[in-house]
Parts: structure tokens; sequence; C-alpha cells
């Protein structure tokens, strides 16, 4: 019998990648493309979503080639994907009816801070596990509604359907206007703020908030599960598991019992510590996420605490200031001096998210002098992924004390491109005051995907052949004497506030 693969598409923030893998977990084949970036308005962040579907028809029977392999020999494809960015497309063409609105995006604060005015934030948090914000994709698609001609009257008529990009890739990759599935999972799904955290079904409250129409949704099913079957662009291979690409990068890490946790470092910072069946509320602005759902078992949850702009970051320091030349080259840069100089950033390009939450905030950079060079600038933009950790931290072993849970997060397991930054790792177990480990395979988005994809086709049988795959690559202890620890995170605090008082 010919060998056998699985396949994940990891359709992230700047890029999409088709992976495969062998029976071992490693992988034998990639095809990686990036696609453009959109800001029309300063806080606006949008995606063609037609341009991601034409490179993911590319990158599947590129990745397949590259490996060796045909349609046949994939026993099982993953759809892992940047979340909440909302699409809506019209179900007869297939054409989106406006450019995808990413996660990234600001234009809804206002719409948010209405609701919020209104008193309906902790209602809408309780049922959602979510704290209101424009991170979620509700306010993005109620902007579509308000605003695209003829959206909301064809969302009512059942011709208008809303998808984030899982529901979009499957979508099209099923058949599109011939019958394609209509589907998302709970990792997706809750992150709308339009389900309901206990249930994993859509919520009536939360619709009728968002004045959202039912019928323009998709369905909901577990992550792992038999989704369905490609027709384009090569046909016959199952699509098996569909799951956000953070909850993705705990299943790659293998954290899949309640107490184990992992922090990945992408285009943003997103810490997922697994509470199993339990739904951990928190008072300490985490949200409260599906880790994932295996088909016939109930929902696994997951607290998490998020920083918007890590990688990106380093991107915007590249790009827009030509600061570096390339991402890798700011760990060079950083260490050209000892410390950040006075020097701290707050990246709040898409405002500050957990644990603080403020929609309209705006980044800064502050303590600047004459002193400062630009190595300074590089450490302290690094170090933002540290103070980042550290607080998410806090807030994850607060909310567990109050919960009375047995565990508490006491190690980082890193994972994401910017985890090869040595650096930086040190930064983080020095502000986290707490040991820091990459393991082998650092590249867990994708990995998570396709353990699912393999776990749902039988092509493994339990979850401990995964387990086997995880090796400590390096490990990090702190160094950081613990008053200076505590001098530099009450000095971030202090930026933080600056940040979250300053509107444009
Ligand atoms: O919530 C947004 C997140 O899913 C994006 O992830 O990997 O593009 O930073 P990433």
């Amino acid at each position: 019998m010919s060998t056998r693969y699985v396949a994940a598409i990891d359709q992230g923030t700047t890029s999409t990648r088709c992976i495969v893998y062998d029976r071992g977990g490693v992988l034998v084949s990639v095809a990686q493309r990036r696609h453009r970036q959109y800001f029309p308005r300063p806080g606006w962040v949008e995606h063609d979503a037609s341009e991601i579907w034409s490179l993911v028809r590319l990158l599947i029977p590129e990745a397949l080639r590259s490996a060796g392999a045909t349609a046949e020999q994939i026993v099982g494809l993953g759809i892992t994907n940047q979340r909440e960015t909302t699409v809506i497309w019209d179900r007869e063409t297939g054409i989106p009816l406006h450019r995808a609105i990413v996660w990234e995006d600001t234009r809804t604060s206002d719409l948010v801070e209405d609701l919020r005015s209104h008193g309906h934030a902790d209602e809408l948090q309780r049922r959602s596990g979510t704290p209101l914000s424009n991170y979620v994709s509700a306010p993005r698609l109620r902007w579509l509604l308000d605003t695209v001609p003829g959206a909301r009257e064809g969302a009512r008529a059942g011709r208008v359907l809303f998808g984030t990009m899982d529901s979009w890739l499957v979508w099209n990759l099923t058949g599109g206007p011939d019958g394609g599935l209509h589907v998302t999972d709970p990792t997706n799904a809750g992150r709308t703020m339009l389900m309901n955290i206990e249930t994993g079904r859509w919520d009536r409250e939360l619709l009728a908030a968002f004045d959202i129409p039912e019928q323009m949704l998709p369905d909901i099913r577990p992550s792992l599960s038999a989704v369905g079957v490609t027709t384009e662009p090569v046909a016959g291979v199952a699509i098996t598991t569909m799951i956000g690409d953070q909850q993705s990068a705990l299943v790659g890490q293998t954290a899949l019992e309640s107490g184990e946790s992992k922090y990945t470092l992408g285009t943003g910072g997103f810490l997922l510590f697994n509470t199993g069946a339990e739904l951990v509320r928190s008072r300490n602005g985490l949200i409260t996420t599906v880790a994932y759902q295996i088909d016939g078992e109930p929902l696994c949850y997951a607290l998490e605490g998020s920083n918007p702009t890590a990688g990106a970051l380093v991107e915007w320091l590249k790009e827009n200031l030509g600061l570096i030349e390339t991402a890798a080259a700011i760990e060079t840069l950083a260490g050209t001096v000892d410390d950040n100089g006075g020097c701290y950033i707050v990246p709040a390009f898409s405002g500050l998210h957990a644990p603080h939450w403020v929609s309209g905030s705006r980044g800064l950079i502050v303590g600047l002098t004459a002193y400062v060079t630009r190595g300074h600038l590089a450490r302290a933009a690094l170090e933002t992924n540290a103070f980042g950790a550290q607080a998410m931290i806090a807030a994850v072993n607060d909310d567990l004390t109050a919960a009375d849970a047995a565990t508490r997060l006491t190690e980082l397991v890193v994972d994401g491109g910017m985890t090869a930054n040595n650096l930086l790792m040190q930064m983080i177990a020095d502000i986290c005051g707490l040991p820091v480990v990459r393991p082998r395979m650092a590249e867990a988005v994708a990995l998570g995907a396709a353990y699912g994809a393999g776990l749902t086709a039988g092509f493994w049988t339990d979850t401990a052949q995964l387990r086997r795959n995880w090796q400590a690559a390096a490990r990090w202890s702190p160094r950081m004497p613990a008053d200076e620890r505590d001098r530099q995170v009450a000095t971030w605090a202090r930026a933080v506030e600056l940040s979250s008082n300053w509107r444009p």
C-alpha cells in the first residue's frame, strides 16, 4: 500500500500555507504564499477573501506535488485559520460583498462603546465568554450589514452568507455555489460573540443584540469531525478538522489535558490555558474560549489572553520605519544594547486586548531621550511580548485561584516563528519569572490541525502517540532579580495606562 499522509491548511493573518505530514508527525512538504494587507484608513485592516481562496487553490496541489503524493494518499485535511476575520458572500455567485474585515480592525469601536453604554457588556460576556470589544466578529458583521447595500436583505433571504475564514474555505473547497458546505466549529464560532459558550450553539439573545439574521450563519460542527469531502482544487480529500489557529497550536503542542498551556507568537501573541470540561469565567479580562470539540464529546475549554500586535510590531518596524531589513534582524539589533534605555512601546495598533480591553486606545512609545538608539527601540519592541505574557499569566493564575483550580501556570511552553529569537525567549523568562520551553516542532498551529485531521481519520489512534512526538528543544530560566522585574513590570503598567487614555 502506498504511503499515507495528512495535510493541513493554515490560513493565517499574513500568509497561507499547505503542509503535508507523515505518520511520525514530520513535515514532508510545505507550500506558502503571502496575501495582500489593505489598510484603507487608520485602524482599518482588510483582506481579499477571493485572493486567499485563489492561493489555497494553488497551494494544495503544490504541496501534494512536492510531497510526491496524490489526493488518494491524503487520509485527512485539517483547516486552521486566523479567527474573527469576517467575510460575507453571495451564495449564488460565490463573490464576497466586501473585503474581509480582519480581526485587527478597529472600525467598530463606536458600536461597541454604544452597546457598553446601554449596559449590555456583562450579559453579552456571560453568554459568549468573551469581553465585549471590537476584536470579535459580531460588530464587524453588523457593520457590514448596515453598510453594504443589499447585504441585510440578502442575508434575510438566505442569499448572503457569513463566515470566518474556515467557513469561507470549506464552502469553496466543497463546491462553492454548487452545494458547498456552510459550516464552522465551536473554536471559530465562539469568537464571533454570537455563540453561547455553555451550549456551543448560536444564541438568540446575542443575535438580537447585534441584529444578525440567523439564516446567514454556518452550522456549528465539532472541531474534530468528518466535515465533508473536497471537490476543489483536488477532488476526494476528506476534511476532518476545522479549528481556530490558536486552539490548533494547543493541540499541536499536545496540551490536551487540563492544566496544560501554550504561548504562540505569530502576528499576535496568544496564551491559552486548557481548563478541560470546566468553563472558567475570568474576573481578570481573559476570554473563556472553546479549546476544541471532538465529535461525540463535550466541549473542551480554555482561558485565553491575547496581544494582537507581536510579529505585527516587528513587521511594522521593518516595513513602515525601515529599522530592520528582515524580521530576524531584530534580534541582532536588540543585542547591541543591554537594556531598553528607558524606552517602552505599547503596540496598541488594534486597541488594548486582554486583560485590559480598551477598544479605542492607540499605541505609543514613551521614555524617549537623546540617549535612545535603534537598538533600544528594537529591544523595547521585543519586550512588549514579555510584558504581555506577564500580564496574561498573572490573570490566568488569579482566575485559577478564584476558581479553586488544582493547577497553576508555572512554565511557559512557546511556539510560533518569533520563538526562534533566543534573546526574546530570555526576556520572557526574565519578565515572567518562569521557565520558558521551546519544543522541537515550534510551528504548532498547522501541526495541530494535522493532528486533529489524522485523529479523526484514524491515522493516529490515540493522543499518546502524538505526545511522544513532543520534545523540548531549548529551555530558558529567569535570571533577572525580582526587584528589577517588579520595577520594569510597574513601569510598563504606567505606559499601558497612558495608552489606554490616549484617543485619536
Ligand atoms: O485571533 C486572531 C488570531 O487567530 C490570529 O493569529 O497566527 O495570525 O497571529 P495569527
